[in-house]
């Protein structure tokens, strides 16, 4: 699936994700900017903070309860299509998300 990441600047990068993987994992293996994931995927961290594109939005799980809790702690300001990227598994259905990249993580 791909999955395009936006930056701040709004340079855009598209990858094509293996399924399984999230969000957060596919911009570290590839050296995307912008998202740190300082805790490993383990909703502890909210440096893994991003915004869902709102057409994609519809696509996902909705917010768990300790990401909704997390999610009150990222460095940029919450928005109503805030995620944290490591709770966004890629599948299929993922396919042509674009994720949004916040200014900073910490
Ligand atoms: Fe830490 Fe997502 S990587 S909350």
């Amino acid at each position: 699936p791909k999955i395009t990441y936006v930056a701040a600047d709004r340079s855009e990068q598209t990858l094509d994700l293996p399924v399984g993987t999230t969000v957060m994992r596919g911009a570290l293996s590839n050296d995307i900017d912008g998202i740190v994931g300082q805790c490993g995927g383990y909703t502890q961290c909210a440096s893994c903070h991003v915004y869902v594109d709102q057409d994609s939005a519809a696509a996902l799980d909705p917010v768990g309860p300790e990401e909704d809790e997390m999610l009150e702690f990222t460095a940029c300001p919450r928005e109503p299509n805030s995620r944290l990227s490591c709770q966004l598994k890629v599948g299929e259905d993922l396919d042509g998300l674009r994720v949004l990249l916040p200014e900073r993580q910490g």
